[in-house]
Order: C-alpha cells, then structure tokens, then sequence
C-alpha cells in the first residue's frame, strides 16, 4: 500500500470484528513505527499494548464506570480549550452531529454523554488497545511528537490491513488504565488507540476536511 492510500483509508473506526490481531504485526508495527521522528530524538512515548483477558477487564470496569454515569477521574489535561471558537467550534461540532448519527445516538438524546462513553470504553468491540503515556516533565512539543509517532503506527496499522480509532476518552478511565497496565506514577496518560479488523456490513463515516485554503498558506510562490 502506498503512503496516500493509507493516509486516505485510515479513518477513525468505530465497529471492530473481534477477530484476533496477531501480535506478530502488532510487533512489526511498533517496531518500524519507532523510525517515527521526535525533536531531539527523545522518543518521548510510553506504549502499553493491551489483550485478552487484561483488556476484556479493563472494558469491563471503564464500562461500569460508564453505565455508572461516573463523570470520570480529574483530567490531567483539557480534552479542547475551555473557549473553542471558530472555526474549531464549528468543525468540532459538524464531526460530533455527523460521529453520533453514523452510531445510533441523536443529538437531544438525555444519556448521549453516558452513551458515548460507554461505547468508547468497549473500544467499539476493538481487541487490542494501545495506549500511549508520556513522562509528566514533557511539554507540548514531545506531545506534539507522540501525535506524530500516533500517525505513524496508525498509517502502518493500514498497511498491514488494520484499523485504528485514537481515543482521549480513555483518559476519562485513566486511573482504571493505569492500574492495568501498572504505569508509573511520573506517567500522564495522552490516549487509547483501539486497534483492529473493520467489522463487516457497518456504515462508515468519511470525514470532511476543510479546504486547503483555510488551514495552508503558500509563501513565495
Ligand atoms: C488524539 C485524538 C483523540 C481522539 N479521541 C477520540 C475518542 O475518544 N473517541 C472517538 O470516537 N474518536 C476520537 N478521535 C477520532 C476523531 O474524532 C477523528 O479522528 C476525527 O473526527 C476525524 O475523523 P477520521 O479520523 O475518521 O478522519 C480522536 C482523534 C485524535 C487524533
């Protein structure tokens, strides 16, 4: 697969098949996704691979916590800015209206937070979760090199013929994560990414994106 055609086929998904991943891809995967590049080559990340049993427990508590209308551990970093204005505003809320359509959930739906949450703690059925910590001391340009090192394993995840949906709704659970996969305490947690088959005969979404002209500007040319 070419590197366009994994950029243009990986997209957040939300219905996995529960067939296995071998975790020799798994492997194969996380080790060329490692070339991934970070300032100063500290290579910043903390990656937990969760399966099997762990995991199904994992979903089993966040879920609970979930159903519980449980608001979620105190987050260690803001999911958006407090003030998003637009355009963020605007985008923020065109994906939102579009993501819950596409899963069942309107938008006057009393519960949809719980909802939401809930489907996101089953990581939409995926059978393997990653999960991505940095070291606390860590600013925000070594998180911008975790996002980096994100789209590398999730483009290779494409070649490879899986699929991927990166989740912050994890960090909700966080202290739920943490204790099964016995993280350092100096470790903050960025995000999931749930990791798998595409099931079979399910709508998917495709995003918009803005136009280039809104987000690109071409200087000298
Ligand atoms: C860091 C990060 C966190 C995300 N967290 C969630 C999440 O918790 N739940 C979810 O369903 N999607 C999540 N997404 C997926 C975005 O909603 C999705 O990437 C965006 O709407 C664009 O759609 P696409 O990835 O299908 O092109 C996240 C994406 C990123 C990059």
């Amino acid at each position: 697969m070419d590197v366009y055609e994994a950029v243009e086929s990986r997209r957040a998904v939300r219905a996995f098949s529960d067939e296995p991943v071998p975790m020799e891809i798994l492997e194969r995967v996380l080790s060329a996704a490692a070339r991934a590049p970070s300032s100063g080559n500290l290579q910043p990340w903390h990656v937990y691979v969760v399966t099997g049993d762990p995991l199904a427990e994992l979903k089993r508590r966040a879920t609970a916590r979930a159903l519980a209308g449980d608001p979620g551990d105190e987050r260690e970093y803001p999911m958006y800015p407090a003030d998003l204005t637009s355009p963020y505003l605007d985008r923020f809320s065109a994906a939102a209206a579009q993501r819950y359509a596409t899963l069942g959930i309107e938008r006057d739906d009393p519960e949809r937070p719980q909802k939401i949450a809930t489907l996101n703690a089953g990581a939409f059925g995926a059978p393997v979760v990653l999960f991505c910590y940095l070291d606390r001391a860590m600013g925000p340009g070594q998180w911008g090199d975790a996002g980096m090192y994100l789209q590398t394993v999730m483009l290779l995840l494409r070649a490879e013929g899986l699929h991927s949906c990166p989740q912050v709704m994890w960090t909700m659970f966080r202290r739920t994560v943490t204790r099964t996969v016995g993280a350092d305490d100096g470790l903050a947690l960025f995000c999931g990414v749930a990791v798998g088959f595409e099931k079979e005969g399910v709508t998917h979404l495709r995003t918009g994106r803005a136009d280039i002209t809104e987000t690109v500007s071409f200087i000298g040319v």
